[in-house]
């Protein structure tokens, strides 16, 4: 198990990003957030069809599939985070640390904020281009903002996809180029499609009166938000409970864990 942080810039460790480089200088960057169970990166092909997917979008420089995923698999150890960016300069910057168990599933402080996606940066591009995020959730003293359409629809969260239960009914907002294609998402509809847990992917309003809300994401799989705008948030509950259950069993199932 690695116990400290680890990068490596174009395979060597360590290195070095030219001061000139427009990943740097303008966010240009494509990214993906993986973890390594117990012995292998879960959902490594979907990873990787993504990263392939954003960085023809950003139009950042695509090294071959076959290098990404050796690169990734060669240094991945068991319970890792590992981080794979492609700069628009041609760099390839791979980051690896240790899961940090307390992150997983932890409660959340979420606040709304409205937000349109760029139709020139579709919601379905993993970029680095994350300031205006970051700020919002720094100044609103949250771990994450929500991000909310005009019409009141919930999309995802800065770092997350959302989750909701209604009337013991999962409901998620369908995928509409608007919000990222989690690969968590993704599992967690697999899951609950596996147990028969009733599932609606569809818009999620914002005042629908949810019994249940989470964030879910690959770091933090399914995360109960206890807090939204500074008043106690739906939290977790029996339905969530169930769909995490099964998404365990998936990713044992799938990463020989
Ligand atoms: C904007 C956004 N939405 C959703 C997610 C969740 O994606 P995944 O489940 O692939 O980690 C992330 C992950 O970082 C994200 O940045």
């Amino acid at each position: 198990m690695t116990t400290d942080r680890h990068i490596w810039v174009d395979g060597q460790p360590g290195g070095l990003i030219p001061a000139d480089d427009p990943g740097l200088l303008y966010g240009l960057t494509a990214f993906e957030t993986m973890r390594c169970y117990d012995r292998s990166v879960f959902r490594l092909e979907d990873h990787l069809d993504r990263l392939a997917a954003s960085a023809e979008q950003l139009e950042v420089p695509l090294p071959p599939r076959a290098l990404v995923a050796e690169e990734i698999r060669t240094r991945a150890e068991p319970d890792s985070a590992l981080r794979y960016t492609l700069t628009a300069g041609g760099r390839r910057i791979l980051q690896v640390e240790p899961i940090d168990p307390s992150r997983v599933g932890a409660p959340m402080r979420v606040a709304r904020v409205e937000w349109e996606p760029s139709p020139w940066l579709p919601g379905l591009v993993k970029h680095g281009s994350r300031a205006a995020w970051i700020i919002a959730a720094r100044r609103l003293g949250v771990d994450e903002v929500i991000l909310v359409d005009r019409q009141g629809n919930l999309l995802e969260a800065n770092r997350s996809n959302l989750f909701g239960v209604r009337d013991g009914v999962i409901r998620t907002p369908a995928l509409d180029g608007r919000l990222l294609a989690g690969v968590t998402r993704g599992a967690l509809l697999d899951a609950a499609r596996q147990a028969g847990l009733p599932l609606r992917e569809g818009p999620m309003p914002q005042d629908e009166g949810y019994d249940e809300l989470y964030c879910s994401s690959t770091l933090k799989e399914l995360a109960p938000i206890a807090e939204m705008d500074g008043r106690p948030g739906p939290g977790g509950g029996p339905v969530g409970a169930a769909l995490l259950a099964a998404f365990r069993r998936l990713v044992a199932n799938e990463t020989g864990g």
